[in-house]
């Protein structure tokens, strides 16, 4: 979908060009862009404030038939981000109006306080990410994606970036994957269900699935995982998804909550907070569709996906507030509240995954709290790591693909808030506060000295809004971030 081409504006014919324009210097060099600018200028309603629109018919001289010029506000302020939001509303545009090409001018790298490669970067995951329709689920497909995203470039840029679009195309559509996998209906990925999903997914690009079933799990004692599943008529699956390259350095096991639907089980959500707890499995979306990017891209790390499924149910089989159960490393739990059912499949995941693959690092990811969200808001995740050097190349990797992430504490004094007089420990605070930091303490005490991050994800993998590059529902947050950390960790 993505091409990256040197374009004669005089000579070629062109069905929609898009050009970004700032309020207060010229960002292109191309002397028919910068005349198309000031043809625009002279109207009255544009000039180049962020949020500005403008399109021009069939310009004199030209073989173009529509221009649509985006004001980007001043050149000094802008950022990668912004270019991303420029082309994902372009593309957005262009679907709305069924256009199905799309040319982008691409502003000059030296006029702007970003490089090249990040300029050409995010256009191409801005028009990757915004060409997404969630449409399944109608009769009359209205909307049709955008067939093909035009990049302008020189004959250098073209030799240096259409490898980067074939590396944006593969990661932005694992995210877009993942995106599907969220928004989709609990009645429609129940746990066996979404593990044939990943499986087929995976099968497309030759990566080897293992589902494990309730049977298997039950021999293999995942007592806090099978405590949660018990309740529902659709049973747990454990899914692993392995990439496994010859003289592979390192290996990353990622692990993700898949709670299919959580209901919070007996201790039942009420309405307002239920509604949307289909995007509980965002987690193992986010880890299934990072291991199909990377079977593409093939690093030179081992990663494994490791996803626990479950449906957390209330009926007259469901785990009982006041429960005891055994995790899978022997440690006694009891059940404080049934809604606080994320890090029960977790720890059973991460335990024997650190057991099986002996991992270099590993990272959860997890809708795990209503704190985080409250604490960092809907668009942050929270990112919990004993080890800095870790912390900070998820934090940085956050900031490159604005998957942001903002660390928050691991203060061992805090554990107290998790005791209990007749297990081992509680799956919920004594306390009010803290609820993001109390979770993830939990965890830890299911790694061992393992090198680990966990992240909180509960607010940034849903948008009830749509944005500038992403329609209202799954995000697909994590599998951008985590496909740019794999090599720096
Ligand atoms: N899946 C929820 C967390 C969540 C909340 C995700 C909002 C997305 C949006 C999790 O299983 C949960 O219910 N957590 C409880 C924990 C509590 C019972 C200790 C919460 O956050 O209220
Ligand atoms: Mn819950
Ligand atoms: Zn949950």
């Amino acid at each position: 979908m993505l091409e990256v081409k040197t374009v004669n504006f005089r000579r070629t014919k062109v069905d929609t060009l898009v050009v970004p324009v700032c309020e207060d210097r010229d960002i292109h060099t191309d002397k028919t862009i910068t005349s198309l600018i000031d043809a625009a200028n002279a109207f009255k309603e544009f000039k180049g404030k962020k949020g500005d629109r403008l399109t021009l018919f069939e310009p004199a001289g030209t073989r173009i038939t529509r221009v649509l010029f985006f004001g980007m506000g001043k050149a000094d302020a802008l950022d990668g981000e912004a270019f991303r939001a420029m082309a994902g509303s372009a593309v957005k545009f262009c679907i709305n109006a069924g256009l199905p090409t799309m040319t982008i001018a691409t502003p000059s790298a030296a006029d702007v306080t970003i490089d090249a490669e990040t300029l050409f970067k995010t256009l191409m995951e801005g028009a990757c990410l915004g060409n997404h329709v969630f449409d399944r689920y109608k009769q009359g497909k209205e909307k049709k994606t955008v067939k093909t995203v035009v990049l302008t470039a020189s004959a250098a840029q073209k030799k240096a970036y259409t490898g980067l679009a074939e590396t944006v195309a593969v990661v932005c559509g694992a995210s877009i994957m993942t995106r599907d996998w969220v928004t989709m209906p609990a009645n429609d990925k129940r746990p066996e269900t979404f593990a044939e999903m990943i499986r087929e997914a995976a099968a497309a690009v030759g990566l080897k699935t293992r589902i494990m079933d309730e049977h298997w799990l039950e021999k293999k004692r995942f007592g806090a995982m099978l405590a949660v599943g018990q309740g529902s008529s659709a049973k747990p699956r454990l899914v692993t998804l392995e990439y496994a390259p010859k003289d592979a350095g390192k290996t990353i096991v990622l692990v993700g909550k898949g709670v299919t639907f959580d209901s919070g089980g007996l201790n039942l959500k009420p309405s307002g907070s239920i509604e949307t707890m289909k995007m509980d499995m965002a987690g193992a979306a986010a880890v299934a569709g990072t291991l199909m990017a990377v079977a593409r891209l093939r690093p030179g790390v081992k990663v494994v996906g490791v996803m626990p499924l479950v449906e957390n149910m209330p009926s007259s089989t469901a785990v009982h507030p006041g429960d005891i159960i055994r995790a899978y490393t022997g440690k006694t739990v009891e059940i404080g509240n049934t809604d606080a059912e994320g890090r029960l499949i977790l720890i059973d995941a991460m335990a024997w995954a650190i057991e099986q693959y002996k991992p270099d690092t590993l990272i959860d990811l997890a809708t795990l709290t209503g704190a985080c969200v409250v604490a960092l808001g809907e668009k942050i995740a929270g990112v919990f790591s004993k080890d800095q050097r870790l912390a900070d190349a998820i934090l940085a990797s956050g900031r490159g693909t604005h998957e942001r992430c903002w660390q928050l504490p691991l203060p061992e004094d805090y554990k107290e808030l998790l005791k209990n007089d007749v297990a081992e420990l509680s799956n919920v605070s004594k306390g009010r506060w803290g609820g993001a930091i109390v979770a993830a303490l939990f965890l830890s005490e299911f790694v061992g000295d393992t090198r680990w991050a966990h992240l909180d994800i509960a607010g940034p993998a849903w948008t009830k809004k749509a944005t500038d590059y992403c329609e209202a529902g799954g995000t697909g947050f994590g599998v951008r971030l985590l496909c740019d950390l794999l090599e720096k960790v």
